[in-house]
């Protein structure tokens, strides 16, 4: 059966995304920064072929620990799901924090080095087990809130140019890696309830990642480099 790295696979999307594989006999390299994560005992008692793994995405010393020690894996499809929108201003402050005039931008920098500089460290560490696959997908999840077209209300500084940026990142992997036969995709899921999402969003983990699922299976490499939402549908830039 093929394999799936996931990250940040310790609850939110990437837990439902970890279950959903395991559940279709995939082998899962659930990878978070607490592989003890009680949730993961359910996956791994329900389905055979789950590992965790500790990654802590922005330590550059984590991720390539565990691609040396996942070295000979192939890895048919590498999932970057860990992601933040804001962090500390934000939560202790008030949304104040997130808008003109009141910027965060320590918070901002650590945004960036978890949803931009991340993926890329670990598309790149992890290249050489994607490429020896059978899939040789890399998906990124990205957001709508990423894209300039789309973008009617403003705010949201931070993750906005986070996702943005993840998006342009997608799109010259895809150039770059097409030669190697490797598709690269930034994916929205969707306004989903999760920790991220909250309780108001319309879409469950269970449909979005169901959902992205779908559209990943049928990934060719005519698709390397579009920004695909968790339907199908494509996004503008
Ligand atoms: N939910 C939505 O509506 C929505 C919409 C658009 C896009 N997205 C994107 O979808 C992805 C998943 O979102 P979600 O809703 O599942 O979020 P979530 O419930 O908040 O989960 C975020 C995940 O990212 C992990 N993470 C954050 N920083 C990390 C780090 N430095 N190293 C390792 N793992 C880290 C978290 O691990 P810890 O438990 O260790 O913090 C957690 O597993 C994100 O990229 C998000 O931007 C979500």
């Amino acid at each position: 059966m093929p394999t799936v790295l996931i990250t940040g696979a310790n609850r939110g999307l990437g837990l439902e995304l970890a279950r959903q594989y395991a559940a279709d006999g995939w082998r899962v390299l659930a990878c978070s920064r607490h592989p003890d994560a009680e949730a993961l005992d359910a996956i791994e008692q329900e389905h055979g072929d789950v590992s965790r793994h500790a990654l802590e995405v922005t330590d550059a010393a984590s991720i390539a620990a565990l691609a040396s020690s996942l070295h000979g894996t192939a890895v048919d499809v590498l999932l970057n799901v860990a992601g933040v929108m804001h962090r500390r201003a934000v939560a202790t402050e008030g949304s104040a924090r997130a808008a003109f005039g009141g910027f965060d931008y320590d918070d901002w920098t650590r945004v960036l080095a978890v949803n931009v500089l991340a993926p890329v460290r670990v598309a790149e560490a992890f290249l050489e087990h994607v490429a020896a696959s059978d899939q040789r997908k890399i998906v990124t999840l990205s957001s709508e809130l990423g894209s300039i077209g789309a973008n009617e209300t403003g705010g949201l500084y931070a993750y906005r140019s986070s996702k943005a940026a993840v998006n342009a990142v997608m799109k010259s992997m895809a150039i770059d890696l097409a030669p190697r036969g490797i598709i690269a995709v930034p994916m929205h899921p969707g306004w989903v309830r999760t920790d991220m999402g909250g309780p108001k969003a319309p879409l469950s983990a269970e449909e979005s990642a169901s959902g992205m699922r779908r559209v990943i299976a049928g990934l060719t490499l005519d698709d390397s480099g579009r920004f695909l939402q968790y339907d199908g549908e494509e996004l503008p830039w």
